[in-house]
């Protein structure tokens, strides 16, 4: 588990950041809220890979997993959603972080930065943001400065609490 503390609130807080890569620019907007189409938020789980390690076959799942997660921030190239945080906030004390994308088209331009940052600043000035990280993205979060947590915990449907 990697432990961000706020208030840690660095970048643009603005809806818009120009990226560029060599001769393309990105202007990259940014929303929060869950409002978001299923299938359009399916397709940027694959197209980020993290598609591999999240049900996204299983539409129900995906949608409960979207409906019920009450703190959204999504980054879009105009109509194209390319990022996503999706994360469970009491917008006080903790918020933990279950899923950070960005479409591979779109990786290392510092999206998933800005994302975070955004979900930091959302949870309020007292607020950590906490979250596991998936094997690809396992240096990630040390590279931004995160903590690594030495005693993160966590049991499966199936394993007995005894
Ligand atoms: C992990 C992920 C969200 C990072 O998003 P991103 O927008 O590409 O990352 P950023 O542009 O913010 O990267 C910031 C810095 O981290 C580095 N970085 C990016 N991905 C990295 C990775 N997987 N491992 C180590 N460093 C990485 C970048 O090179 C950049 O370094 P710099 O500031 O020194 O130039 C994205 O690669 C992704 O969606 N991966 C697949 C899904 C996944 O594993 N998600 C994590 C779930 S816990």
């Amino acid at each position: 588990m990697l432990i961000a503390k706020g208030p840690r609130v660095q970048g643009s807080q603005g809806p818009c950041e120009i990226r560029r890569r060599s001769t393309i620019q990105f202007v990259i907007t940014y929303r929060t809220g869950n409002e978001l189409d299923l299938d359009i938020v399916i397709d940027l789980y694959r197209a980020s890979t993290l598609g591999e390690r999240r049900p996204v076959d299983d539409r129900a799942c995906m949608e409960g997993m979207l409906r019920n997660a009450n703190l959204v921030i999504t980054a879009w190239d105009g109509d194209q959603l390319v990022g996503i945080s999706r994360c469970m906030s009491d917008f006080h004390y903790a918020t933990y972080c279950s899923d950070l994308a960005v479409r591979l088209s779109h990786q290392k331009l510092g999206i998933g930065k800005e994302l975070l940052r955004r979900t930091l600043a959302a949870g309020g000035p007292k607020c950590y943001l906490t979250l596991l990280a998936a094997p690809k993205a396992r240096e990630y979060y040390g590279h931004i400065g995160m903590t690594q947590h030495p005693s993160a915990w966590m049991i499966r449907q199936g394993e007995a609490i005894e």
